[in-house]
């Protein structure tokens, strides 16, 4: 098993308005893993991964990070921001500059980078999100889709160890979808961790090795990718949906259309090989 790269015990953390939003969290994101952080609304997603990189303060409990307990002085959170990127949930709350290419820059730069390598990570992290064509064009005046691939190139650019991406793939279209998990495939078999929350139950189904899910900001569920086929469709309980493949691979299994298969199909792809009489394969599903 690999090592924790981020680890929360019984992390506790309540809003100056007094709302408690996590409540005795225990999590461990171990290195190389892709993690789905899943929840309804107000459950605690997106406070769980402001905690994790340091910008809300818990209230008690720990966070440890890189085996450390987590420290609040301002070149330890720096560091720690170098080495695990946060995509924010509203792309309105990181871009920064005046341009695209200085946006994505600003954080190669605070990293003190000389100038020709941030002109190259800029170029390679605009390539990755399919916006190399918008580098000179205002933020501002992006789309609401174009604005959060250039949030995901600018932490790309960062190249940190540990992505967390908060609900990356809400407003983007199905291609920019799929260009995203193509990016995040790469990136993970180059060894980067990756934990994003999504209410995209299909797409968590398909992408993730372990699901964690948060209701009211308690940890209610954490399974393994081989435990999805009969854990998921308990987290209705939890507000979710039920994963589209899963319904009908176990529709078409119950008309008997389909043989039970050794490794229940996760994806599109798995699903359609499944009634076509093709074996789903376990490794296939970023
Ligand atoms: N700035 C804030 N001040 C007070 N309470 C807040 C604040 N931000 C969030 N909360 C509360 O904390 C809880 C968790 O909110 P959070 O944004 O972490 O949920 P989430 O799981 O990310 O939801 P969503 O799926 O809508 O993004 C909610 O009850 C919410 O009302
Ligand atoms: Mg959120």
């Amino acid at each position: 098993m690999n090592e924790a790269v981020l680890e929360t015990i019984a992390l506790t953390y309540r809003y100056p308005d007094g709302r408690v939003a996590l409540t005795e969290l225990d999590l461990c994101i171990r290195r190389g893993e892709r993690v789905a952080l899943l929840g309804a609304n107000g459950s605690g997603k997106t406070t769980l991964m402001l905690n994790l990189l340091g910008l809300l303060e818990p209230g008690s409990g720990e966070i440890r990070a890189f085996g450390e307990s987590l420290s609040r002085k301002t070149a330890d959170l720096k560091r720690l921001r170098s080495r695990v990127g946060l995509v924010f949930q509203n792309p309105d709350s990181q871009l920064l500059s005046a341009s695209v290419a200085e946006d994505v820059s600003f954080g190669p730069l605070n990293l003190g980078l000389a100038h020709d390598e941030v002109r190259q990570r800029v170029a390679d992290s605009l390539a990755a999100v399919g916006m190399d064509e918008y580098a000179h064009v205002p933020a501002h005046a992006l789309s609401f889709g174009q604005k959060k691939r250039v949030c995901i190139a600018g932490v790309l650019a960062m190249r940190p160890e540990v992505l967390l991406l908060d609900e990356p793939t809400a407003g983007l279209d199905a291609r920019a979808v799929e260009e995203l998990l193509a990016v995040l495939g790469d990136l993970h078999a180059q060894g980067m961790t990756v934990v994003l929350s999504t209410h995209d139950i299909d797409l968590a189904y398909a992408w993730a090795d372990r699901a964690e899910v948060l209701k009211r900001g308690r940890l209610v569920e954490s399974c393994e990718a081989s435990e999805f086929a009969t854990a998921f469709p308990r987290f209705t309980r939890h507000g979710l949906a039920h994963p589209r493949v899963a319904e009908i691979y176990n529709a078409a299994l119950g008309a008997g259309l389909v043989p039970c298969a050794d490794v229940e199909p996760r994806t599109h792809a798995e699903l359609l090989g499944a009634l076509e009489g093709e074996p789903a394969q376990a490794e296939e599903a970023s």
